[in-house]
């Protein structure tokens, strides 16, 4: 009995070693929060990076942060984000990052990249071309878990309100930041969907590509 516990508890650790060995969650740093350009020339800068020329080298992992932080951070304490969520609810359309080193889920909480998957997807969600140039794209998607408390008549308007909200702020993020930014719509969205592994009631909305 006791070897067989041994040999139990031996599988275990070496089960628990590989799971956190196999994920590789980032731990984001500190986004910036202070200095920069100032709100009024974010405003007279923000602008969508042209599509035919999309700017190609890699955010720093503290710009990405801040734009991520842009976009649902927490700014006031535990509750309380930098876009407005109706109820106070905490952010219901969640943010994907597509890096070159895989896909990560944005965890506003613990201000870290939570890793989904090490498949580079860059290539294959945009139906334009450039969309594969940009060194990460966060893609949208509005959660239906996060949405549950919301009559089902309004899901789909108020996760679309703080899409607008979130992606202007990572345009104005970027702008601060001189972070090239675009939307982007057209996507492929059966390609996405199953590269994110999202449940059904989940909705993409919409791409944000980034690029220097
Ligand atoms: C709802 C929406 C959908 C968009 N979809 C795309 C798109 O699929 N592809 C693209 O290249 N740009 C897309 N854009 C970017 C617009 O073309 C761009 O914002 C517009 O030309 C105005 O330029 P500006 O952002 O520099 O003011 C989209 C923008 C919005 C707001």
């Amino acid at each position: 009995m006791k070897r067989f516990f041994k040999f139990f508890a031996g599988v275990t650790a070496l089960t628990l070693f590989s799971v956190s060995a196999a994920v590789a969650d980032i731990r984001l740093p500190d986004p910036q929060t202070e200095g920069g350009i100032g709100l009024f020339q974010a405003l007279k800068e923000r602008a969508s990076a042209p599509g035919g020329d999309f700017p190609t080298a890699p955010l720093s992992m503290e710009e990405l942060s801040t734009i991520l932080w842009a976009a649902t951070g927490l700014n006031r304490g535990d509750q309380g984000w930098t876009v407005p969520m109706a109820n106070g609810l905490p952010p219901y359309v969640d943010i994907y990052a597509a890096l070159d080193s895989g896909v990560f889920k944005y965890d506003w909480g613990s201000n870290s990249l939570i890793e989904v998957s090490k498949e580079d997807i860059r290539g294959n969600i945009g139906s334009q071309n450039f969309v594969a140039q940009a060194s990460c794209s966060l893609i949208l998607v509005s959660s239906e878990e996060g949405l549950a408390k919301v009559n089902d008549e309004l899901k789909k308007q108020f996760a679309h309100v703080a899409a607008g909200a979130m992606t202007q702020d990572i345009y104005l993020a970027s702008a601060a930041l001189h972070v090239g930014a675009r939307y982007i719509h057209s996507l492929k969205y059966p390609e996405t969907r199953s590269a994110l592994g999202i449940p059904d009631g989940d909705e993409i909305i919409c791409l944000m590509i980034l690029g220097k």
